[in-house]
């Protein structure tokens, strides 16, 4: 089985090496190519163009590029073309793409014909940095995103820090909120890093960008090493912010919020919880609203959909958050910048409710 760090490479252009990449890793050379609509008008023809001119037998798919591509109908559908162009086990499948490509791609591969490897080669930060590392893929299901899926680890992971060049600033910012993350959960020196280069990363210049992209790839690959079924609570780091972001988005109908915008706004809400609740002291607390406050979203809108919301509607549509236990919430703190730990005993409602007012109250003394 492949390690989550060791089969990823960070590279600029990737593709030109996907050859040598491939057969370094006991990789055969008949790839199915999996992109989204976007990814396909932008890159297909330098990906597939190289592929071909380094021996490769090639078969190309393409989903709709949204997010109700991730869907049991979708990989229905892929599988019947895979069937038809004859692909069988002695194939493997390449993911050029977000999350959403990365996520089906991943999830067919995982069953397909029993399992056939996958590459990921993401196009988007989120996805450089978070999706396509470790192994979870997964379609969503009419009540609830990812809840249909498998751990099926890449057999690579490919990344090309270029690709971002294309990407919609709103995406960017969506994808630096878990760039950021890592910074609060498990790395001092990298938030450090983070705070000094936050716009030259944000204008995709070097070697800034390449240099969260992969620390941050890294990161994830490690604690996913470390704890890969989620079963020591390390896993779960990595979920900072989410349990109050998973809240919104659910709140929003998933729609006109970015998940990497969500989880900016829960990041807001975890540091007051942290702070609340006497793990993180008033300093840290600064540190990290000041880094947050450089976040820039299209026109405010995201901050004035959050202040829009209630608290107590915000916490009702936690509860409905496929992790819960118990129907308890469970979070996320960080008891320094650099340390981040799943909060082992019950939070009083009282005490979430305080830090989502908090950080209502911080937003709007922004505005
Ligand atoms: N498996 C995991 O561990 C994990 C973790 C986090 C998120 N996810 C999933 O990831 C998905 C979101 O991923 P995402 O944020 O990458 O969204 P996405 O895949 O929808 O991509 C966002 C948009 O950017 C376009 N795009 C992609 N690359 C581009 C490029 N280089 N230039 C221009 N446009 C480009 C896409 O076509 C799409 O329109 C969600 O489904 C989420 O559930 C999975």
């Amino acid at each position: 089985m492949p390690t989550p760090s060791s089969h990823i490479v960070v590279k600029t252009p990737v593709v030109d090496a996907i050859g040598e990449l491939y057969a370094a890793h006991g990789l055969g050379r008949k790839c199915a190519v999996l992109f989204d609509e976007n990814t396909r008008a932008l890159y297909g023809e330098t990906v597939l163009g190289s592929l071909r001119s380094q021996g490769f037998l090639t078969v190309e798919l393409v989903v709709p590029a949204r997010e109700t591509s991730k869907s049991m109908s979708s990989a229905w559908k892929i599988y019947g073309r895979m069937i038809e162009a004859d692909i069988d086990r002695s194939w493997n499948l390449l993911a050029v793409g977000g999350g959403v490509v990365g996520d089906l791609g991943g999830f067919i591969a995982a069953s397909y014909y029993r399992g056939i490897p996958v590459v990921q080669l993401p196009t988007t930060l989120l996805a450089m940095t978070d999706s396509s590392i470790g192994g979870k893929v997964a379609v969503n299901h009419p009540l609830g995103k990812n809840l249909i899926g498998f751990f099926h680890l890449p057999e690579l992971v490919l990344i090309d820090p270029s690709f971002l060049k294309t990407l919609p600033s709103r995406e960017i910012y969506g994808g630096l909120a878990e760039v950021v993350k890592y910074g609060f959960i498990s790395d001092r020196g990298f938030f450090n890093l983070l705070t000094e280069h936050f716009d030259g990363i944000v204008r995709l210049e070097e070697p800034w960008l390449s240099e969260a992209v992969s620390r941050s790839a890294f990161i994830k690959a490690d604690v996913v090493e470390k704890d890969f079924r989620e079963s020591s609570g390390l896993r779960a780091t990595l979920n900072f912010g989410h349990t109050f972001a998973h809240g919104l988005e659910k709140l929003a109908n998933y729609r006109n919020l970015r998940h990497g915008e969500a989880v900016t706004l829960g990041m807001c809400c975890a540091l007051f919880l942290s702070h609340r609740l006497g793990f993180l002291p008033l300093a840290e607390l600064d540190e990290g609203l000041a880094l947050i406050k450089r976040f820039r979203f299209p026109g405010g809108v995201i901050e004035k959909r959050f202040l829009a919301y209630g608290g107590e509607e915000l916490i009702d549509s936690m509860y409905s958050d496929k992790k819960k236990i118990d129907r308890k919430l469970r979070f996320v703190l960080i008891d320094r910048i650099g340390h981040g730990f799943l909060h082992g005993e019950d939070v009083a409602n009282a005490d979430v409710l305080g830090a989502v007012n908090d950080a209502r109250a911080w937003f709007t003394s922004r505005h």
